[in-house]
């Protein structure tokens, strides 16, 4: 069951933007971050919900998507996340995130797929810019957004090639591909 909702949990990146997602949706997502593994157990993430579609389009105006779909500028109105988690890293009680973040990001996003949602990672966000727009205090360094949504494309897995090329692509029918390593060659002993 896991590996059926791992296998699930795609990245998504076009939605049915009309879908709306409630804050306590949300809610009960950043609850599945705060029971995960914390380095030291020192839980220093702490989230900003956005569903509103004001603030969810301050958002979306600092991400950046899919770098390896040179002609793809990101989802257009319509196709839109309907919600945001912004995951933040609190200075004030640590100075190093390790990897919690990582780890937060895929429990919201294994409890949005078992919801019929989906979203995405974002790491590449103007950090100034966001923080300026949502007025983020400086003690909260901004570590990911995950953008959130019920999806709206079809993604499907397969393997590398022999050129060993690992970027996704999108066919003429807007199916997104994703090249996975094989098993045997990430296993190194
Ligand atoms: C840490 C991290 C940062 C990512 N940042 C972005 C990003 O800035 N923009 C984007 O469109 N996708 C981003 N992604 C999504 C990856 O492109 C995606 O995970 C990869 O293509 C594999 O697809 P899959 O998640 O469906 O397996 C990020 C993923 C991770 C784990």
């Amino acid at each position: 069951m896991v590996r059926d909702l791992i296998l699930k949990n795609r990245s998504y990146r076009r939605f049915y933007q009309e879908v709306a997602i409630e804050p306590e949706t949300l809610r009960g997502l950043v609850d599945l971050a705060r029971l995960s593994a914390s380095a030291g157990n020192r839980q220093p993430l702490k989230y900003i919900l956005s569903c509103d579609p004001e603030k969810n389009a301050l958002i979306f105006s600092q991400l950046a998507w899919a770098a390896y779909l040179k002609d793809w500028p990101g989802p257009s109105e319509g196709e839109r996340p309907s919600a945001y988690i912004i995951i933040l890293g609190d200075t004030e009680v640590s100075q190093s995130f390790l990897c919690d973040h990582g780890i937060a990001a895929q429990s919201i996003l294994l409890g949005a797929t078992e919801r019929g949602l989906g979203g995405c990672m974002i790491a590449s966000v103007k950090v100034d810019e966001l923080r300026k727009a949502l007025s983020i205090p400086p003690r909260y360094e901004i570590m990911l957004v995950l953008a959130l949504g019920k999806p709206k494309e079809k993604v499907v897995i397969e393997s590398v090639g022999p050129d060993g090329d690992i970027k996704y692509w999108r066919d003429s029918e807007s199916v997104h591909h994703v090249p996975k390593r094989s098993l045997d060659d990430i296993i190194i002993g």
